[in-house]
Parts: C-alpha cells; sequence; structure tokens
C-alpha cells in the first residue's frame, strides 16, 4: 500500500501579521514547514507534494528538493488545496495522507495510526479528532447514535445544538486515493465560498460508504497555528517534549523550563545541563559534561566530560575535558583539543589549539595553529587582520606567550619560546628563543630556560 503525503500550506496566514510566510516561522529554530514535513517522512518515503499559495518562493526555497510543489493560485479552500495535488498522485499513490502544514507539533504515531487504520478500512476516509473544553475555531464531528462520523460541520455552518460538540476535526486525515480524486470534484461550493475538504465526510455518507475517526488523547499535538500566540504555545509544548526525551535517556536537566533544545541535537547520558541554555542546530555533546548556566551553542560538537559555562559556542569542535568560561565565544573553525582550559572574556576563532593548551584570561586567538601545553598569557591578540586581508599565527608546543602580547600576523612562534610581557611581535621567533619588547627583539635563546610557572 502506497501512501503519500499531501501538505496543505497556501494560507495567507494573515493572523500572523507578518511578512514572512507562516509556514517559515520557527517553532524552536526549524520553520513550522521542517516539522510538518519531518512528520510526514517518518511514516512514509514517499515525497510530500505541498500546496503553496502564488507568492511563496521564499518557502520552495527553503523546502528545496525534501517536497513537490504545486501551486493553488486562489485560496478556495481545503479541499481545492487538495485537488491542486491531483494531477501529481493520480495513479500513482493507493492512500493519500492529508496534513497542514501549520501543525508542527504532529507526532509519528498519530500518523501511522492514520495510515494503519486505513489501510485494514473498508470506506474511504479515517481522520483523527480531538476533544477540547473551547472548540472554538474548530469543525465539530457528528456521529450517529452507534458512533459512525456522519459529518463535519464548520462552526460558522453549526447550529446551536452542533455547537456544544466538544469532539472536533484535527485537520489530518488519510483517503483512499481512487475515491478521493473523484469525491474532490463533488464538493459543493459553501456559504463562503469555499470547497471545504471537510464535506467529503458527507459525501462518503452518501455514497454508502463509511467514515472512521481515531481519537487523539493528546490535544497539544494537534495545534494549528495561527497567531505568534500559538507560536509560543507550540514552541513551549515542543520543547518540554524534546526535554523530557532528553531525560529519559539520562541527561539532567536542573530546570527543564528553560532549557531550551532543538531537535537535531544530541546529548550523551551523565550530561547535566544548567538552566537559561540553548542547544542549537547541529549540536552534539558527549556524556559526562556540565553546561550553562547561561549558555548558547550553536552547531557545536563537544566531547566527553567538558564543563561549559556562561559562554558562547558557535560552529566549533571542542574534545575531551575541555572547560570553558565565564564569559567565553568560540566562533566558527574553534578547535580545542583534549584538556584545553580557556577562562573569563576570551575569544577563539578559525584556531586550533593543541592539548593541553591554556588561555585563561582575555584573550583573542583567529586564524591560529597552536601547539600542545602553550600557555597563552592574559590580554594576549593574535592580531591576524591588516585592514584587507586575515594572516595566520602559528604558535609551536610548550611556548609561553607573556602577558598582553600582541602576535602581529603572519607569524610563527617556535617551540618552547617564550614573549615578554607587552611584547609586539612582529617576525617570526625561533625555538627555544626569548623576545621581549615593542618591537619584539631576540635577548637571548637558551635550552632549558622554558619552565618556569605561570
Ligand atoms: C480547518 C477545517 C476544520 C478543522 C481545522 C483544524 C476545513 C474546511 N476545516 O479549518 O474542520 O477543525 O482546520 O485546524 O477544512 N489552506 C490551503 N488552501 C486554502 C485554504 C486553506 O492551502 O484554500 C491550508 C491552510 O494554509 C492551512 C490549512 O489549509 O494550513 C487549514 O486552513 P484553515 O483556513 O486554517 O482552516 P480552518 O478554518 O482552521
Ligand atoms: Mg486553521
Amino acid at each position: 500500500m502506497k501512501t503519500t503525503a499531501v501538505i496543505l500550506a497556501a494560507g495567507q496566514g494573515t493572523r500572523m501579521r507578518s511578512s514572512l510566510p507562516k509556514v517559515l516561522h520557527p517553532v524552536l529554530g526549524k520553520p513550522m514547514i521542517w516539522h510538518a514535513i519531518r512528520s510526514v517522512h517518518s511514516v512514509t518515503s514517499e515525497k510530500p507534494v505541498l500546496v503553496v499559495g502564488h507568492e511563496s518562493e521564499a518557502v520552495v526555497q527553503f523546502v528545496g528538493d525534501r517536497a513537490h510543489f504545486t501551486i493553488q493560485e486562489e485560496q478556495l479552500g481545503t479541499g481545492h488545496a487538495v485537488q491542486q495535488a491531483e494531477e501529481l498522485l493520480k495513479g500513482n499513490a493507493d492512500q493519500i495522507l492529508v496534513t497542514m502544514g501549520d501543525m508542527p507539533l504532529l507526532r509519528e504515531q498519530t500518523l501511522q495510526k492514520l495510515i494503519d487504520m486505513q489501510t485494514g478500512h473498508s470506506g474511504p476516509i479515517t481522520l483523527a479528532t480531538i476533544s477540547l473544553d473551547d472548540p472554538h475555531g474548530f469543525g465539530r464531528i457528528v456521529r450517529d447514535t452507534t458512533g459512525n462520523v456522519l459529518a463535519i460541520v464548520e462552526e460558522a455552518d453549526a447550529t446551536e445544538e452542533q455547537r456544544a460538540i466538544h469532539e472536533l476535526n484535527a485537520g489530518v486525515y488519510c483517503f483512499d486515493a481512487v475515491w478521493l480524486w473523484d469525491a474532490l470534484k463533488r464538493i459543493p461550493l459553501s456559504q463562503k465560498g469555499e470547497y471545504y475538504l471537510t464535506d467529503l465526510v458527507e459525501i462518503a455518507n452518501a455514497d454508502g460508504l463509511s467514515v472512521q475517526a481515531y481519537s487523539s488523547q493528546d490535544p497539544a499535538e494537534m495545534i494549528g497555528i495561527n497567531t505568534r500566540v500559538h507560536l509560543a504555545e507550540a514552541t513551549s509544548i515542543l520543547r518540554r517534549r524534546i526535554n523530557r526525551e532528553w531525560m529519559l535517556s539520562g541527561v539532567t536537566m536542573v530546570d527543564p523550563e528553560t532549557t531550551y533544545i532543538e531537535p537535531g541535537v544530541q546529548i550523551g547520558a551523565d550530561t547535566m545541563i544548567h538552566p537559561n541554555t540553548h542547544i542549537q542546530g547541529e549540536t552534539q555533546i558527549g556524556g559526562g559534561c556540565e553546561i550553562g548556566p547561561n549558555s548558547v551553542i550553536v552547531s557545536t560538537k563537544i566531547g566527553d566530560d567538558c564543563r561549559i559555562f556562561a559562554s558562547v559556542l558557535e560552529d566549533a569542535v571542542i574534545e575531551n575535558r575541555v572547560d570553558i568560561g565565564p564569559f567565553g565565544h568560540l566562533r566558527k573553525g574553534a578547535h580545542l583539543a583534549d584538556d584545553v582550559h580557556m577562562g573569563n572574556f576570551g575569544e577563539v576563532k578559525a584556531s586550533y589549539l593543541g592539548k593541553g593548551s591554556k588561555m585563561g584570561h582575555f584573550s583573542y586567538i583567529g586564524n591560529a595553529e597552536i601547539g600542545e601545553d602553550v600557555n597563552i598569557g592574559a590580554g594576549t591578540i593574535t592580531c591576524n587582520y591588516d585592514g584587507v586581508q586575515k594572516h595566520k599565527t602559528e604558535i609551536g608546543n610548550g611556548s609561553f606567550i607573556g602577558s598582553d602580547t600582541m602576535l602581529v600576523a603572519p607569524l610563527r612562534i617556535g617551540e618552547r619560546s617564550r614573549t615578554g610581557a607587552g611584547a609586539v611581535v612582529t617576525k617570526d621567533v625561533a625555538d627555544d628563543a626569548l623576545v621581549v619588547g615593542v618591537p619584539a627583539r631576540e635577548l637571548k635563546r637558551n635550552k632549558n630556560d622554558n619552565q618556569e610557572d605561570t
């Protein structure tokens, strides 16, 4: 049984009051449509068809080849929207799963349940329903006395009695494809001037075919986002869901209410996350780490047993037992090897720091290659930019850079060398040398004179 999904996303989303298309608004870092596509991908390997409006270049650009697209020129209703997928799908799918681009919390299990129920069903429709205390805005599910679903009545068309119904149409369906394409043509125009997908329930009943419903016990997953208030609600529901999964898999969260972990992140067991920590993008964190409080980690790979305290890490790699912070900043291309220590107010960009190297206070290291066990004194700066180009600084193993050294790149400092406090180093420094002054000049070279403490 081949199932293909049709995701409806042609609505204007006017209630968002935004120049950004509704489905591109992010829920925990990923646009709603990313979530919608991910949920259908979890139940069918067929590329979904995305129904978009005519001003949707940005959506098409974001989704790229993860979906086929069909344009609904005029928003003539949800039934009309599904019809736009007929040309692409007729004869190519046995079942059509219909979801909405603005429902980012749909779970895989729910979609799978709908598909499985429809696969074993003699009638043409299986739909998801939810029960809410406040049914406002939803289509009402009308059943007969034996429980068969007879109709979905939209709120605007509902009688007083029907409005009191609390079983509601979630807006997610699985249809028999052959029946669907024919029945869509038989939807009457509503009073509002739209073709309602929901009218298919009455059409099936008129055909003498049965409609079945799956009642979800988790109304939160059916949230359809119309306003930025819904957006915030959906974001916090997803945040709780993700945090719960990480806690159950062995991650400690001191305060899950202020811990923001995006989908796509990975975290090892026995890592502890402190409050007000944001872990984003494709970040991977090993086991036994302590992260936060007050940290932002973006697409960074972190090994085991690291300590990140009140710091910002972006597009960086850090290996094992590294400690950073408070107030450290790793930028794109920073790579810190095992046992590196980076104290307060340091910034590292596009640089490698070898095993056991230390930069304790107030330093900027950019476009540098630093060996093992290098000590970078307080206030050291790699002067890597001459106004036009970036230049590289290399520092050999075991060197000791004195406080407030300016390393004017391009520059190579040999192994076991030292710079005096306040040196402005403009020329390469040999192995085992000591340079001092402005501009720095070599004072002595001594193979054994490099063991002073820090
Ligand atoms: C719809 C259902 C309602 C259900 C509710 C659940 C209909 C007629 N009603 O109402 O029973 O309880 O969802 O949230 O289906 N769209 C298009 N093209 C259109 C119109 C809509 O692509 O011409 C898309 C929208 O972008 C949106 C989705 O379809 O993603 C739902 O449309 P919306 O206008 O929000 O329908 P509701 O009034 O919420
Ligand atoms: Mg809606």
